[in-house]
């Protein structure tokens, strides 16, 4: 089992190893914290131990539902927003053929996903796709009040109630909610739904090792007991030491902090794999939501090169020196290809033939780090030897701890999202939902209607 490393030989210009460790005391008392559940959040800590204390009974339920959804359905709507449908969106495009719609012999379920937009083109093209396929739903939402997902359940719902009949439909509904808070909850009880319940103390963006994640993807096909496997792993690794020297996670979360103080407040998720576009999606929203609060935070965007290196790569190389970059390198895909010698040479390259396109796509990433760190860019490097659950679940494992102690050593709760209510506030307002009658007047005003 290779374990994920992390290079920090591109920050050195900026920050110094002394600097790095200046925060050994910090993430000390942090590192207790999270233990010891003494700081603030401390009420949604389920998730630092959720793979030593997920039941071999869960597991074998998950699998069970996993293979009844695969006997009855073609395709799998997974219904949800933020950390009820990010996570298993990340591991399942990470590991999928990623053009397995084309393909012709199928063995599990194509994943389609829902509720993470109020879009109308989004939904009627869906609805297409359920008009010609059999399929079958995941409902998910912790609060089992959030707009997004419960309106396009309703839609869903009633698409699949006039296909298949009301008791039919219901065999395909699967909800996973709190276990007694929420409309969600209410309905899939009435309803008959087979449900699953995520832990009180998991908040949404730590929650993908329950249900919420593992349902969707051992319908997609994927090892479930690899994933937690690798969570496994990484929390032995990362809750034994707060040591930052013998404990990457701490490493990463103490080297982010000291470019922060130095002035780089954005930073920058890079891969070179178009795969892991969804898992940098997952880690934008974990760190985003976790840490952007109370005016402070470190600004998460994402990237895909060389994509976008023809396109924000000149901003990286010659913009604003306020931002850093982190590199997930991966070491060895998981196919082979190699570039075939030419006679007529006609491209002019020939000087490349015979090689693998992992190794020009390598000297890209090289390049590319020693363009950006010149440029005035510190470059951080994730090293995964491969794309698989297991190491994934390492990953995530990882970045869960780091933005936990990232948080600390901001002084954030790193557990809520008070901010994301307002939008929410101001939609309900304009739809004059019952209840925000004094709302709908004051944005009225405000707008002058
Ligand atoms: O991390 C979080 O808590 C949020 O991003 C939620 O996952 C998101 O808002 C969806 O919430 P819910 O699962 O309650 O529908």
């Amino acid at each position: 089992m290779n374990k994920l490393k992390l290079n920090l030989e591109y920050v050195y210009d900026y920050i110094s190893e002394a600097e790095i460790f200046s925060f050994q005391e910090e993430i000390n008392k942090h590192h207790k914290s999270l233990f010891e559940k003494t700081g603030k959040g401390n009420d949604y800590l389920g998730w630092l131990e959720l793979a030593s204390k997920i039941g071999i009974n869960q597991i074998n339920e998950i699998k069970e539902d996993a293979e009844r959804i695969k006997s009855i359905a073609e395709v799998f709507v997974v219904i949800g927003i933020g950390g009820s449908y990010l996570g298993s969106r990340a591991i399942i495009e990470a590991l999928k053929h990623q053009f397995s719609n084309f393909l012709e012999e199928r063995e599990f379920p194509e994943i389609l996903y829902a509720g993470q937009n109020i879009s109308e083109d989004y939904l009627a093209d869906l609805i297409d796709i359920f008009d010609k396929k059999e399929y079958a739903i995941a409902v998910i939402s912790k609060s089992g009040t959030t707009t997004e997902p419960a309106l396009a359940f309703r839609i869903i719902k009633d698409h699949l109630e006039n296909k298949y009949g009301k008791d039919e439909s219901r065999k395909r509904i699967i909800a996973i909610t709190d276990k007694e808070k929420g409309a969600l909850k209410k309905l899939a009880d009435e309803e008959g739904y087979s449900t699953y319940i995520i832990p009180d103390d998991v908040g949404g963006r730590y929650s993908v090792l329950t249900p919420v994640g593992l349902l969707p993807l051992a319908v997609a096909g994927f090892n479930i007991e690899d994933l937690i496997s690798g969570f496994k792993s990484a929390q032995q690794e990362f809750l034994s030491t707060s040591i930052i020297s013998k404990n990457t996670a701490a490493l990463y979360a103490a080297a982010r902090n000291a470019l922060y103080q130095k002035g780089k407040i954005i930073e920058c998720m890079v891969s070179y794999q178009p795969n892991l576009f969804y898992l940098i999606e997952w880690w934008k929203q974990l760190f985003g939501e976790s840490e952007g609060k109370e005016n402070k935070g470190i600004f998460p965007a994402g990237m895909n090169f060389t994509t976008d290196l023809h396109s924000m790569g000149q901003y990286m190389q010659e913009g604003g020196r306020n931002l850093f970059e982190t590199v997930i390198s991966v070491e060895n895909p998981r196919r082979k290809l190699f570039i075939p010698g030419d006679e007529t040479n006609l491209d002019g390259l020939n000087y490349i033939a015979n090689k693998r396109i992992q190794e020009v796509n390598k000297e890209a990433e090289r390049g590319t780090i020693i363009a950006h760190k010149d440029g005035g860019v510190p470059v951080i490097k994730i090293i995964l030897s491969e794309i698989n659950e297991f190491n994934i679940g390492q990953l995530l494992y990882f970045f869960e701890i780091s933005c936990a102690l990232s948080g600390y050593i901001l002084d954030v709760n790193p557990f809520d999202q008070p901010g994301v209510e307002q939008y929410k506030m101001n939609m309900f307002a304009l739809l004059g939902k019952p209840g925000f009658e004094e709302e709908t007047r004051a944005i009225r005003k405000r707008l002058g209607k």
